[in-house]
């Protein structure tokens, strides 16, 4: 398995260039399955979430092929409804094609996803949203299975604004009988790309970024070609990257609109930011990074994704601060990591009280999830002496090229078969 090691001691200089972001392009892939002509995809990240997505869709009977970061995808032939424990075990959000499925095929068995490392993750808010749009829901062996002869407008209120049920339910909506209303829908980034690639297909959805959506359903949805948006995790761990090492780095290809928290707490912790036009970030780091508190909230509130990042960067600050994680009920996971580094985290429910230290020492850790494992190779870059990080197949599924990005802006950095 392949492990990454990182000397620290550089400051990062440089530009690095943004991938699409891989939470829009799962369920704008997943969108597919929605018309009978062939998409096309650009600016598609080369991950492993992406390669299972890929691997799903065509096990569904899609066409898929793929050429740098363009993927093209052909749901004509769709004939299967089933989708497998063994696929969906690999990634969570395989749960995307859940509505898609019954929208087209009035059938669906999807394997449930289970829980993963960062807390329990029910899919109760998308099954909830079907049944109130007329769907028969039984789950049986481990799979849900969902049929419906019409699938009927209804009035759906999200307990927690959740990303993926809110994607989920748009897309069972768009081809509907009737207007669905989504109540306390998420408002992130991602789930308005997906709508305005959904009404680029014909739907008729409006609300977009606000919590309440409406979706006037219609009989067929037409193909597209479309460009996935850019990467607001990746973004904010570059600016983490620079911040914490003190350096100068220009952030290209990003969407500073989407990364308000980011920006504000990352200036509050000492770094400059500019914004040089409309998809150029600069950041400059500090040699006095200061303490701040975050409360992880959804979106437009702090990112819980970039939770883990902020905790790093927050260890070698000077002073004491909190960090609340309201989001993931166990998404402390990379603490006890961090703390074998040196650093001085203490954990009380959903609180963690970081005191900031001096320096961290570099060891050998090992990733649990796909954000503790950037914490993990930002704490390496600061940390004294080589930072081994093993289990590295989890940062292969979010970031792309990360250490190539990161060597070209002076990082020691080297990935070991
Ligand atoms: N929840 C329920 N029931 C549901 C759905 C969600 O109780 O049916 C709860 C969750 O347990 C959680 C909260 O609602 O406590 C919010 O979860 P959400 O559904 O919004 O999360 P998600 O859609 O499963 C997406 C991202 C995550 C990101 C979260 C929060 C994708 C593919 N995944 O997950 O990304 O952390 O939203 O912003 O979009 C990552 O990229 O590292 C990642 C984990």
């Amino acid at each position: 398995m392949d492990k990454i090691v990182i000397e620290s001691g550089q400051s990062l200089e440089g530009e690095v260039k943004i991938s699409g972001a891989k939470n829009a392009a799962l369920p704008i892939l997943a969108s597919s399955l929605l018309t009978d002509g062939q998409c096309t995809y650009h600016n598609v990240p080369n991950l492993r979430d992406i390669e299972s997505i890929k691997q799903l869709l065509s096990h569904l009977g899609a066409k898929v092929e793929s050429e740098g970061d363009v993927v093209w995808i052909d749901s004509s032939g769709l004939y299967n409804h089933e989708a497998p424990y063994e696929l969906v075990r690999k990634m969570r959000a395989s749960i995307l094609v859940l509505c898609p499925l019954v929208a087209r095929l009035k059938k669906a068995r999807v394997s449930l996803p289970g829980g993963c490392a960062i807390g329990a993750r029910p899919i109760n808010f998308h099954l909830k949203g079907l049944e109130s749009m007329g769907a028969h829901v039984e789950l049986e062996h481990g799979y849900v299975n969902v049929s419906v002869k019409n699938l009927k407008g209804a009035e759906i209120y999200f307990d927690i604004p959740s990303v993926t049920g809110t994607e989920n339910l748009l897309m069972a909506a768009a081809l509907a009988d009737g207007i669905t209303i989504l109540r306390n829908a998420a408002r992130e980034p991602e789930v308005i790309a997906l709508i305005d690639v959904l009404n680029q297909m014909g739907a008729d959805i409006k609300g977009a970024g606000t919590s309440k959506i409406i979706v006037t359903g219609v009989s067929s949805l037409k193909p597209v070609s479309v460009k996935i948006i850019p990467d607001r995790i990746e973004t904010g761990t570059f600016m983490v990257a620079s911040a914490i090492t003190g350096g100068d780095i220009k952030i290209l290809d990003c969407e500073p609109d989407h990364i308000g928290g980011i920006i504000d707490k990352i200036k509050l912790s000492g770094s400059e930011v500019e914004i040089e036009d409309k998809s150029t970030i600069r950041v400059r780091g500090t040699d006095e990074i200061k303490s701040i508190d975050i409360k992880t909230l959804p979106y437009p509130g702090f990112p819980t994704d970039m939770q883990a990042q902020f905790m790093v960067l927050m260890s070698v600050a000077r002073g004491t601060c909190i960090i609340t994680e309201t989001i993931f009920e166990n998404r402390f996971i990379h603490v006890s990591e961090l703390r074998r580094l040196g650093a001085d985290i203490t954990i009380s429910g959903n609180i963690a009280i970081i005191k900031g230290v001096t320096a961290l020492d570099g060891a050998p850790v090992m990733a649990t999830d796909l954000r503790a494992s950037a914490s993990l190779i930002l704490a390496g870059l600061v940390a004294n002496g080589a930072t081994e990080v093993s289990r590295v197949y989890h940062l292969d599924r979010g970031y792309e090229y990360i250490e190539k990005k990161l060597e070209k802006l002076g990082a020691a950095i080297k990935r070991v078969k």
